[in-house]
This record gives structure tokens, sequence and C-alpha cells, in this order.
């Protein structure tokens, strides 16, 4: 039996849940738009072609912001093709994907889809072939209220309300040879500066993201972020960072324990960030922007889904790594989720990478079903319960041996405490393959009563960490109860089944 004890103490808080923790991302990628979120025809489509089957599992998964329209699409992307009447809409060869893009679907179409989502607009704009004109005219016809062209044409195009658009991306991973319009750091910081400068200008109450590095192993990472907010630290809100994990040659030790990767991306950020603020005596904080995050098995580009599998030709929306997630990626989730949550103090957006079929939580088949994915119940429960305040958790925990991180706890938690409505909740893993997990928690500064939840990832047969959800098998991985938590005082204890993820809260009052 592996131990763990957590202290948790009312007064020791990191501030407020920042709930753009809990965002999405929506591509023009494979089939994340299309026979995704927008299939007109299908017959759970509404007069829009918005897929409510979808839109429902949408809605019970919980993202409070979504990222549109890319990723590398946005680096090549022309928005006034997506806007106006969709039959004069251009087809364009889209060379990130090496796919067709109809532009059926575009800006009004996601605004609309948003507002029926209830979900924030995180808008990206090309920094890849396009600059500060395209940027500042994108900002004018969304935010701008009337009077000037652009701002008409809005209107002409049905929409006399401003989308007043808050948050904005300034392009995706130009770090990245693999990107359109790829830029050295100087290039980009002064691109960055120069669009964010004229964006503001259009709409002074936008809020900004300048593009970090694409994962903390790129060549550039670190010095890139310097470079980049040297020149652009005034005009930006946010740097963003990307970082997409695999098991990797059956290392399972590793895979579980990926969350040390990700709060040493997290903290190496804070870092430079805060060096340049230092240097450049700047008096404001630039806050992280984790806006691309998740599983992502990245196979060979002779797999048939793989992107730029060019020997496939040019095809409309193709099936491009739609990952079939199992057990493991859900925990490993589950503790990314927790990883974000511990750093919200200095992380206050963040997006996994994507929403429906591309590496998704949500899975859904032309003119078929939609489905959950096991990573789905770690995202929808602490979208819904991690609300308040985050508490600084005080873990002593039981470790194992990985090979990539070394000693990694075998017990991983993040906790949050409401007090308007007098629950803390608590977000476990037991990264453990065989051992249960025996966990102690003192909250100290509270009165405990009832447990109001207590949830546990379910294992379908025996101890398949490899199940997954399917179209074929349905939806085996789910939650079950988690029995046997006790309330003794402020002591909270329970056992946690060997490899699982778990959430459990409980009502509770100042003492
Ligand atoms: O999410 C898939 C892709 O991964 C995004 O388009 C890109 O930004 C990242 O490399």
């Amino acid at each position: 039996m592996t131990n763990a004890r957590i202290t948790l103490v009312r007064d020791f808080t990191l501030g407020e849940v920042p709930r753009r923790l809990f965002g999405s991302f929506v591509e023009h990628m494979g089939r994340c738009v299309y026979t995704g979120i927008f299939e007109p025809g299908h017959p759970e489509a509404d007069e829009k072609g918005f897929r409510q089957d979808v839109l429902k599992l949408v809605k019970e998964l919980g993202p409070t912001v979504v990222r549109y329209p890319g990723g590398n699409f946005v680096s090549g992307y022309n928005w006034e093709d997506g806007v106006g009447p969709v039959d004069k809409r251009p087809r364009r060869l889209d060379g990130a994907w090496h796919t067709v893009e109809s532009n059926a679907f575009g800006l009004h179409e996601f605004v609309d889809w948003s507002r029926l989502a209830g979900t924030e607009i995180m808008e990206a704009v090309n920094l890849g072939t396009r600059g500060v004109d395209a940027a500042r005219e994108l900002v004018e016809y969304s935010n701008h209220p009337g009077g000037t062209y652009l701002s008409d044409l809005r209107k002409q195009n049905g929409s006399a309300e401003p989308f007043d658009i808050k948050l904005w991306c300034l392009g995706n991973e130009l770090d990245g040879p693999w990107q359109i319009g790829h830029k050295t750091a100087h290039e980009y910081g002064r691109l960055a500066q120069e669009a964010g400068k004229a964006m503001r200008f259009v709409d002074p109450d936008i809020e900004l993201v300048a593009v970090g590095s694409s994962h903390s192993s790129m060549p550039t990472f670190g010095e890139w972020e310097h470079t980049v907010l040297t020149h652009a630290y005034d005009e930006v809100d946010y740097v963003s960072l990307h970082a997409y994990y695999q098991e990797d040659d059956g290392d399972v030790k590793s895979f579980l324990a990926t969350a040390v990767d990700m709060d040493y991306f997290i903290e190496s950020v804070v870092s430079t960030v805060d060096a340049v603020r230092a240097a450049g005596k700047h008096s404001k904080h630039v806050n992280l922007s984790f806006d691309e995050w998740n599983v992502w098995y990245q196979r060979g580009l002779d797999t048939d889904d793989q992107p730029h599998n060019v020997s496939k030709g040019w095809r409309e929306h193709p099936r491009l790594i739609e990952d079939a997630y199992n057990v493991t990626d859900a925990i490993v989730v589950g503790t990314l989720l927790n990883s974000l949550l511990r750093h919200g103090d200095r992380v206050k957006i963040a997006n996994q990478a994507q929403l429906v079929n591309v590496i998704a939580p949500i899975r859904s088949e032309e003119n078929g079903p939609a489905w959950r994915q096991s990573i789905f119940w770690p995202f929808a429960r602490m979208a819904e319960l991690a609300r308040g305040q985050i508490l600084r958790a005080s873990v002593d925990s039981d470790k194992y041996e990985s090979a990539k991180f070394g000693d990694v706890d075998v017990v991983d938690v993040s906790a949050t405490w409401d007090e308007d409505n007098g629950r803390v909740a608590l977000f476990v893993a037991n990264r453990g393959l065989d051992e249960p997990a025996d966990v102690d928690v003192s909250l100290s500064g509270f009165v405990v009563g009832r447990v109001s939840r207590a949830e546990v990832l379910r294992v379908p047969n025996g101890k398949d960490r490899f199940a997954t959800n399917t179209l074929e098998g349905g939806e085996q991985v789910g939650l079950s109860p988690l029995t046997g938590v006790t309330v003794t005082g402020s002591r909270l204890r329970f056992t946690l089944p060997a490899l699982c993820w778990a959430v459990i809260e409980v009502e509770v009052t100042r003492a």
C-alpha cells in the first residue's frame, strides 16, 4: 500500500481559480470543425448546421474559453475568406495540413456557435503570411460598433452588434520551422509589438497573447521568450506555452510523471518573463497562456491519419490525428490539469487541444453518433468543481523512480475552496501501477461536513489501463462512485485504487 499525507490550510491559498484555465481549442484541422461541431445535413444539426449532439457534450465538458481558428492553420489564413455569403467564399489550399478549406464555416459561424456553447472566444490572428494591417482590420470588423467600412461590413454580413472579442493570440508557433511564415525571435518580437499596438489602437480593452515556445525542448526555448518580450513586453498581457505528451516505448512510469515536465516548463517561463520585467523596469506582470496542451501520439508520417501525408493528395476535412485515449492517458490529463491549477497564480489561460475529433475529449462520426473519450472526465469534473480559491497543497507521498524525471510522488493532487458554496474539492491521481494508495488529508481551519461527491475513473475489465471508448465498443471508461471516504474531525481518509484519477468534494465551513 502506498501512503500519502496531504495538508491543506484554509488561509494558505494561491489566489482565485482562473476560470479560463478550462479552455479548449477549435482549429480548422481534420474533422474538428467539419463533421465535428458543424455538419449541415446531420440528423442532429440545427438550421445553422451546428451538431446538437456534439454541442450537448461540449456543454457537459464545460470549457470556458475556446481558441480559434488555429493552430498552424491560422498562419496561412485570410480571415476575410470566412465572412460574407457562404456561396461566394473561396475554396483554398491549406498548406498547414495539406487539405482543401471550403470556408463554409468562418468567423460569424464561430461566434454563433460560441454563444450557444456559452464559451468565450480567443481569436488568433495570422502573423505568418500576414501582419499588422490584417490584424487591426480583424479587430475593427469584430469589435467596432459601426460607422466604418469594416464594422458596417460586419453588420451587412448579419451581425448588427459587435462581437466584443477580448482575448487575441498574436499568431501561432512562429518559433517553429514547420510554421508558414516562421520567424526569428527578433522578427516576431517586433511584429508582435507593432501588431499588438495597432490592434489596441482600434480597441484598447483587448488582451493580447504573444507566441512563446512550441515546446520546452525547442532549441530556442528561453532565448525566444526573452527576445520576444524584450520587444513586446509593454504591448502584451500573456506569453503562450504549448506541450504535447505521449507514452514512449512502454515507459509508462515517465509518461505518468509528465506533469513534472509541465511544472518545469511553466516555472522556467515565469522566470524568463520576470527577468525581462526586471531588466526593463516594467511594473506590470506578463502572465502565461498554456494555449495548447494534451496527450498526442505522434506517429510516423506514413500513417494514414498524419498531417502532411501528401501522398493522399488534397483532401477536404480528412481524418487527422484522431487519437483514441485510454485510461492511462486520462490519468495523465488529470495530472496536467493539476499542474495548471497549482500554477494558477501565473497561468491564467489554458486550452486543451483540441475539442472534437482531433486529439480531443469528444469524438463524432459523420452522419453518426458522438461520444466521450476517457480524457473527457478529469476535464469535465475540474471545469465544474474547481472554483473559488486555489489551496496550496503540502504533499508527503511515497515516491517511485521514473527514467525521465527521477523520483516522483505517487500521489498527485490539486485542491480548491469555494467559500460561496462551502465546498473543498480535491483532484487526485494515484500513479502507482499496482498498489492502492491510502490518502490522509488534513483540512486545517475548516469544519468538515458531508462528502458531497466522490468519484473515481472506472478501469473496466479488472486492470486494463489500455481500455478506450470507441464507436463499436461504447463508453467503457467513465466515472464510478469512490466508496469508503471517511471524515473524522477535520481529517479526510480514502483509498485510491491502483492507477486511477479521482475527485472528492466535501462540505466545509470556517473553523
Ligand atoms: O493542435 C495541433 C497542432 O499542434 C496545432 O495546429 C499547432 O499549433 C501545434 O503544433
